[in-house]
């Protein structure tokens, strides 16, 4: 069995820097494992309404954790343990690219209208992300929208938005945050037509969902790492043994089907925190934290700058031509603690601008993203094919309030008002401020390639 400290990613320089973090690490690290399994393991079956709540874990046991293990990368936490709230200190951003409005550079204005849909109108919310019937007791979070500086962002409007995209297909290729986009974008189609689902994988991570009245149809690709991957995790989450990743072959799971897509929304990263063995040419070439393999260390920088690399390459020299969207990394928002000790994340309005900063893993994956982007889009616009950063970073950042928190459970505290729970500062509860990515969606879908 693999140690459970095999999902730590143990960025020398954090370490240094945080020397007093790694100690509470210590005592901790039976419960990594764990943390991945909630979270970025992504092993519910949530999308069966009958299943509420996950079975308790089965390889660790009952030591401490009981409460504890939470949803997110504890790697990001490693690297940004102390400096969650740091000040911003990156210059205003310029809100006007070559004479058109950024639409990632704005705040978050208060909008009495609120959201578009409730957990009443849309069946397809996910229990853990479905707040308000977990008992949520606010709802100011719900109020916000998003403001670019230079230019108006309408809302996304479903009717226009389908109208637009008969006998067309869309993809969201990722991990659980991919998913958690879809069923925003599902929410939000929900106002004016049922999706019907056609297909499911046995654990309901892949999905494909047909709109009847435009032949519009809908995917999410279950593909943490986009790369081929051979992991050997239970349902749990819990692993056997580390996880190959194949750093020079693509995942087929959507490679495969890559050319029916007149959309693809492609996102990643957070997979790339955790342990691997990583393999170039079917030998293996390095290992990312793996303590007492003898296997050179690389980073996860490395192995996701190949990753994003060959996924661009693939998408923008594909003879099939796609409108694809990079959509950058999703920050999570643990406070006074990390997942594991107690974090929470119940802050209740969003950030100003200067309140807060990006975490180290963040900015070192948006890093390579915008990176990897550049280059790409020029590869593509060569070959008539479009390329759009959805910069989705640094809005989210400004969201703390947007998670579930410990209303990932169902009713958390209805037996006890002080139980402890763990918390869910990663993902977004829906209705929620990832609802404005898909606004933003929209105004790039009719901006078109240009
Ligand atoms: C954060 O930055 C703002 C302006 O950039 C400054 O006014 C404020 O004092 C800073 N806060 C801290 C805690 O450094
Ligand atoms: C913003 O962009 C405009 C046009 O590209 C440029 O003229 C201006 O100097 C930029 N401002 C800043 C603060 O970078
Ligand atoms: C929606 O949430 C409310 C609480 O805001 C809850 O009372 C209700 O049962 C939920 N409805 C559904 C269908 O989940
Ligand atoms: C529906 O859309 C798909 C593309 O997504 C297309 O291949 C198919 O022919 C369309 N069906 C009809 C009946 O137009
Ligand atoms: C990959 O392996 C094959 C044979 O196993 C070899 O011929 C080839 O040179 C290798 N390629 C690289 C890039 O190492
Ligand atoms: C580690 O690997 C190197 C090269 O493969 C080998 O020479 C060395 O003996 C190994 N060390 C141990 C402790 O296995
Ligand atoms: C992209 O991949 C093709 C083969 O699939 C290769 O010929 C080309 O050099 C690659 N381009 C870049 C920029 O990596
Ligand atoms: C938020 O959580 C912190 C502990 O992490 C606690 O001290 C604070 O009272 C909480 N605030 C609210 C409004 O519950």
């Amino acid at each position: 069995m693999v140690k459970k400290e095999t999902s730590l990613d143990l960025n020398p320089c954090s370490v240094l820097k945080r020397h007093h973090i790694l100690v509470k690490f210590a005592v901790s690290l039976l419960l990594l494992g764990l943390a991945f399994r909630l979270l970025v393991s992504d092993s519910l079956t949530f999308s069966s309404p009958a299943v509420e709540s996950p079975p308790p874990p089965t390889r660790v046991e009952t030591n401490a954790i009981a409460d504890s293990p939470l949803p997110s990368s504890l790697p990001v936490q490693v690297a940004a343990a102390g400096d969650s709230l740091a000040n911003e200190s990156q210059t205003v951003q310029n809100a006007s690219v070559a004479g058109q409005c950024d639409l990632f550079v704005g705040d978050w204005v208060p909008d009495p209208s609120g959201p578009a849909y409730t957990n009443a109108t849309c069946l397809d919310i996910e229990a853990h992300q479905n707040c308000m019937k977990n008992g949520r007791p606010d709802s100011g979070y719900l109020y916000w929208r998003w403001n670019p500086r230079a230019c108006e962002l309408p809302r996304f409007d479903p009717e226009k938005f389908i109208d637009l995209m008969k006998n067309k297909w869309w993809a969201f290729i990722g991990d659980s945050i991919s998913r958690n986009h879809v069923q925003s974008f599902l929410c939000i189609l929900s106002q004016v037509e049922q999706a019907v689902e056609v297909y499911h994988d046995e654990q309901y991570k892949s999905r494909r969902w047909h709109f009847p009245s435009h032949n519009f149809t809908l995917s999410v690709i279950w593909t943490p790492f986009l790369l081929k991957a051979d992991v050997f995790e239970d349902i749990n989450g819990v692993s056997s043994a580390e996880t190959q990743l194949h750093l020079d072959k693509l995942d087929e799971t959507w490679t495969e089907q890559y050319k029916n897509f007149d959309y693809a929304v492609i996102a990643g990263g957070k997979w790339y925190l955790k342990t691997a063995i990583y393999r170039e040419n079917n030998t293996v070439t390095g290992c990312h934290y793996c303590p007492g393999k003898n296997l050179t260390e690389m980073s996860f920088e490395y192995a996701y700058r190949r990753a994003l690399k060959l996924v661009l390459n693939f998408t923008m020299d594909s003879s099939h031509k796609a409108f694809v969207f990079l959509r950058t990394t999703t920050p999570d928002h643990f406070e006074n603690g990390e997942w594991f000790s107690g974090g929470t994340c119940n802050r209740t309005e969003p950030f100003k601008e200067g309140q807060v900063d990006t975490k180290d893993v963040d900015t070192v994956m948006r890093g390579v993203e915008m990176e990897e982007f550049e280059q790409a889009a020029s590869l593509g616009a060569e070959n008539g094919v479009t390329l759009k950063l959805l910069d989705s970073t640094r809005m989210s950042l400004l969201r703390p309030d947007g998670h579930p928190g410990p209303y990932r459970q169902f009713q958390p505290f209805a037996k006890d008002k002080n139980a402890k729970v763990q918390n869910d500062c990663l993902h977004w509860c829906l209705p929620g401020p990832i609802d404005s990515w898909n606004d933003i969606v929209m105004e790039m879908v009719i901006r078109g390639p240009q």
